[in-house]
C-alpha cells in the first residue's frame, strides 16, 4: 500500500469515528456514573470567601485558570479543522490545556498538517499537547515520528495512546504491541519535551504506571473507563452479525473505572491527569480529590464543539470551573492540591469493593 493510499485510510477513519462520537450511545457515562460513587465531604464552615479559592495550575512552564485539559480528539481531515479551531480558541480565551488528535495522518500527508497546526495558532499562550498512538511509536521510525509531531503543532509535550482494545476491535487494527515499553523509552531519550502516556477509555493501572515510571514517564493521564467506549465506537464500523460487532458489545465497558485508575496511580509521585467520562467540574474535583492534579475531558468539549464552535467549547469550560471551584470552596479547600493532599472523599459501593479487591494503599 502507497503512503497516499494509506493516508486516505486513516484520514477517513479519523471522519467514521467523529460520525460516531457523536452518537450518546457510545458514551457509558449515560448508563454507569462512576463519579457518583464518589462523595466530597461537604465543609459548611469555610472561613473564608469563593473568591480566595485559587484554582490556578502551573504545567508545562505555563500558569493556567485551571487543572484542566481539553483531550485529544482530532485533526488529519481537513473538515477537522473547524473543530480544532473552536476547541483551541476556547483553550486559549479560558487558559486551559489542550491536546490534539493521533497525528499520524499528518506524518504521511502535508495537505492535513493544517488541520492540527491550527491549534497551536490558536492557543498561543497555553500548553499544547501533541499526540501519537503507541503503534506509531514502535521501531526503528518511532523517534523520528515522535519528533515529527512534536514539531508539526510546536507541542509542549508528545502524549503517546495506548490502545490495545481498540486496536483489537477496528477492522484494519494493528495488534503487535511488542517492545512497546523500550520504544517509549527511545522517544523519551530523543524528545526535548515531556512524553504524557495516556489510555483513550480502558484506564491504567498501578502495575503499568510503575514501569513507565522507571523508564522515566513523568505525566499519565489514566482515561480510565465510564466515559466514550472506543470498543462500542470501533464496533460500529464492522458489519452487523461480525465478530468484532458482538465483541465490540462484550467489552463495551472493559477497563478501569476512572476513579479507581486514578487511586491506582497517583501514589507514583507522577504527575496525574484524571479523565474518562468526566462530565462536569465536580467530576472534575472528584478527580483531584481522589489524587490527581488535573483532569480531563473529550467528549463534552467535542459535543459543544460541533454543535456551536468556539462559544459553546468556552461556555462548557467555564462552567467545568465554576463548579471545579465551587467544590474546593464546599470541602473547605483552598487550592485544587490542598484539595489533593487532604483527600476529602468518601466512597461508595460498587466503587468502594472494587477499590477494597485491589488492596491499594490509600
Ligand atoms: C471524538 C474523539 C476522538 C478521539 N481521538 C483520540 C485520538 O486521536 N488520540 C487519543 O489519544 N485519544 C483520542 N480520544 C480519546 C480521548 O482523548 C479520551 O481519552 C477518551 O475519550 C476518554 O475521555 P471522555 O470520556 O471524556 O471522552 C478521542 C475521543 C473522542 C471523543
Amino acid at each position: 500500500m502507497s503512503k497516499e493510499e494509506r493516508s486516505d485510510i486513516t484520514s477517513q477513519r479519523k471522519m467514521e469515528h467523529l460520525m460516531i462520537a457523536k452518537d450518546d450511545s457510545i458514551d457509558l457515562s449515560n448508563s454507569t456514573k462512576w463519579f457518583s460513587y464518589v462523595r466530597l465531604l461537604h465543609n459548611p464552615l469555610p472561613d473564608y470567601s469563593l473568591d480566595d479559592v485559587d484554582t490556578t495550575w502551573k504545567f508545562l512552564g505555563y500558569e493556567l485558570n485551571a487543572p484542566l485539559v481539553i483531550e485529544g480528539m482530532t485533526g488529519g481531515h481537513k473538515a477537522t479543522m473547524r473543530i480544532n479551531e473552536s476547541l483551541a480558541e476556547a483553550a486559549q480565551s479560558t487558559r486551559i490545556a489542550i491536546g490534539v488528535g493521533s497525528q499520524r495522518a499528518g506524518l504521511s500527508d502535508r495537505s492535513v498538517i493544517s488541520s492540527y497546526s491550527i491549534v497551536r495558532k490558536k492557543a498561543a499562550d497555553v500548553p499544547v499537547i501533541a499526540n501519537l498512538g503507541i503503534s506509531h511509536i514502535l521501531g526503528e521510525e518511532g523517534p523520528d515520528n515522535a519528533k515529527k509531531a512534536v514539531e508539526m503543532i510546536d507541542a509542549d509535550a508528545l502524549a503517546i495512546h495506548l490502545n490495545p482494545l481498540q486496536e483489537i476491535l477496528q477492522p484494519e487494527g494493528s495488534t503487535d504491541f511488542s517492545n512497546s515499553l523500550v520504544s517509549i523509552r527511545d522517544v523519551i531519550n530523543e524528545l526535548d519535551v515531556p512524553v504524557i502516556v495516556k489510555e483513550v477509555g480502558s484506564g491504567i493501572s498501578y502495575d503499568v504506571a510503575v514501569l513507565l515510571k522507571e523508564i522515566g514517564v513523568s505525566i499519565i493521564d489514566v482515561a480510565g473507563s465510564g466515559g466514550t467506549s472506543w470498543s462500542l465506537i470501533e464496533g460500529r464500523r464492522s458489519p452487523e452479525g461480525s465478530i468484532k460487532r458482538k465483541a465490540s458489545i462484550s467489552f463495551a465497558d472493559w477497563g478501569i473505572p476512572t476513579p479507581l485508575a486514578i487511586l491506582e496511580v497517583s501514589s507514583l509521585n507522577l504527575t496525574v491527569i484524571g479523565s474518562g467520562g468526566v462530565r462536569s467540574g465536580l467530576d472534575a474535583a472528584k478527580c483531584i480529590a481522589l489524587g490527581a492534579n488535573a483532569a480531563g475531558a473529550a467528549r463534552p468539549f467535542f459535543i459543544r464543539a460541533i454543535e456551536e464552535g468556539s462559544k459553546g467549547v468556552e461556555e462548557e469550560i467555564r462552567s467545568f470551573i465554576f463548579e471545579m471551584k465551587s467544590a474546593i470552596f464546599l470541602t473547605g479547600s483552598l487550592t485544587p492540591d490542598q484539595l489533593r493532599l487532604t483527600r476529602k472523599y468518601l466512597l461508595i459501593d460498587p466503587l468502594k469493593s472494587l477499590i477494597d479487591e485491589r488492596h491499594i494503599f490509600i
